[in-house]
C-alpha cells in the first residue's frame, strides 16, 4: 500500500497532487488538432440540442456539488435552463421529464445506487441520458446514451478530490461544445475560453503552492473548533458547500455552508466569539458584497479565513487569514478555489488525528439506496 501512495502519507494527499495532471488529461484528450472540443462519446447533434428545453443534473455527494457548477456553465454558455438535484430527492420529486429533457448524471464510480436509479427512471420517461463518470464500463456509463469520461485516474481516498476537479472541466467542455453547436456563443469567445482552460493545469499547480501556509498556519487555527461556517455567493456558494462537506467527512468538524446573502436571515445568530468562518470571495462582481459579509461576522467575533484571488488584496482588511488563489476568470475559478479547501480539510484532519483515507461510517461508493 505504501508503494501505491507514491511517497505520500495518504491517498487523499496523493490525489490532491494528481489534479494538475487530471485536469490536463481531461482537457487535452478532448481537443482535436485544430484545438476544438471533440467529444467522441457524446453523439448529440445541433438538432438534438435544439430540441432540449430542460437539463437536469443529478448526482450525490461531491459529484452533486460539481453538478451545481455545471448548471452555471451550461446556463451561461449554452443558455439552456438547468436544475441540479440530489439523486435520492430527484426520484421522488415528480420531475418534468419528456423526450425534450436531457439528464446529466455525475458519478465518479458510476455505480452509486441512487444515481443509477434516477437514470433508469428518467430513461423510462423518454429523457436522453448523458453521464460524466470516471470509470469506463461502469453501470451508469453502460446505461447512458452519451458519456464523458473524466481522466482523473483511479480515486482511492473516500473523500473525493481529483474526481471533482475533472468533473468541473468536463462541464466546462460540455457547456462550450453545446454552446458552439447551438450558436449561443461566438467562435471568438469559444476559442478564448479554450485558451483559458488550457492554462488551468498550471494554475492548479500554482494554487497548490499554498500548502505550507495552509498546513502550518490556517489548519492549526481551524482544528481547535468543533464547528465552522463556510460562506460564499454565486459560484462560491457551491464551493462553500463542497468545502464544508470535505471538512465534515474527514475531520468530523461540524461545518455548514451558507449563501452569504442569507446570513442576516438567521445564520448570523450562530456567530460567537472565535467562531471560524471560511469566507470564499473569488468572484469579482460579488467581492464587495462578500467583504461586507465578512465584516458583519467579524464584528460579532468570528475568526475569518478568506479565500480570494491574488489581485484582491483588499480582502485582508476584513479577514484574519487569507488564502490566495491565482488570478483567474470568475467562471473558471471553481477549479482553483476547491484546492485550498481540500488541503485545509486534509491538514485539519491530520491535526485532529483522524483516519483521512478511511473516515468513519463512510464508503467510497454507495451501492445501496
Ligand atoms: C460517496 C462518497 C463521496 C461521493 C459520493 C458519490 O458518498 O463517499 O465521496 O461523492 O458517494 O459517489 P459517486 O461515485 O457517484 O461520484
Amino acid at each position: 500500500e505504501a508503494a501505491s501512495k507514491g511517497g505520500y502519507d495518504h491517498f487523499m494527499l496523493k490525489e490532491i497532487y494528481e489534479q494538475p495532471n487530471g485536469v490536463k488529461e481531461t482537457l487535452i484528450r478532448r481537443l482535436n488538432a485544430d484545438g476544438e472540443i471533440q467529444l467522441d462519446d457524446i453523439k448529440m447533434t445541433k438538432e438534438d440540442l435544439d430540441k432540449i428545453n430542460r437539463v437536469y443534473i443529478v448526482a450525490c455527494g461531491t459529484a452533486y456539488h460539481a453538478g451545481l457548477v455545471g448548471k452555471f456553465a451550461i446556463e451561461k454558455f449554452a443558455k439552456i435552463p438547468v436544475i441540479t438535484d440530489i439523486a435520492s430527492e430527484f426520484r421522488y420529486s415528480n420531475p418534468f421529464i419528456d423526450e425534450n429533457t436531457l439528464l446529466i448524471l455525475v458519478s465518479q464510480s458510476g455505480e452509486t445506487a441512487d444515481t443509477l436509479a434516477a437514470l433508469r427512471e428518467a430513461k423510462s420517461k423518454g429523457a436522453r441520458v448523458l453521464s460524466v463518470t470516471n470509470v469506463v464500463g461502469s453501470s451508469i456509463a453502460r446505461e447512458s446514451d452519451d458519456v464523458f469520461y473524466t481522466w482523473a485516474g483511479p480515486e482511492v481516498s473516500v473523500a473525493s478530490t481529483k474526481a471533482y476537479t475533472t468533473q468541473l472541466v468536463s462541464f466546462y467542455m460540455i457547456a462550450l461544445d453545446f454552446a458552439i453547436k447551438k450558436g449561443t456563443i461566438t467562435r471568438e469567445y469559444y476559442n478564448e475560453m479554450i485558451e483559458k482552460l488550457k492554462e488551468m493545469p498550471e494554475l492548479v499547480e500554482k494554487a497548490l503552492e499554498q500548502e505550507t501556509y495552509i498546513k502550518d498556519v490556517v489548519a492549526k487555527e481551524l482544528k481547535k473548533s468543533n464547528s465552522a461556517f463556510y460562506l460564499g455567493r454565486g459560484l462560491d456558494y457551491n464551493l462553500a458547500m463542497e468545502g464544508a462537506l470535505k471538512i465534515k467527512e474527514i475531520s468530523y468538524i461540524h461545518a455548514e455552508a451558507f449563501a452569504a446573502g442569507e446570513l442576516k436571515h438567521g445564520t448570523i445568530a450562530l456567530i460567537e466569539e472565535g467562531t471560524p468562518v471560511v469566507a470564499i470571495a473569488t468572484q469579482d462582481n460579488l467581492f464587495e458584497k462578500m467583504l461586507s459579509n465578512m465584516e458583519e461576522v467579524r464584528a460579532r467575533g468570528a475568526y475569518v479565513i478568506a479565500v480570494a484571488q491574488e489581485h484582491n488584496k483588499e480582502v485582508e482588511k476584513a479577514a484574519d487569514k487569507v488564502i490566495y488563489i491565482p488570478n483567474v476568470d470568475d467562471i473558471l475559478s471553481s477549479i482553483l478555489t476547491v484546492l485550498p479547501l481540500q488541503l485545509l480539510s486534509y491538514y485539519v484532519a491530520i491535526e485532529r488525528g483522524c483516519d483521512v483515507d478511511k473516515p468513519r461510517n463512510l464508503a467510497k461508493s454507495v451501492t445501496v439506496e
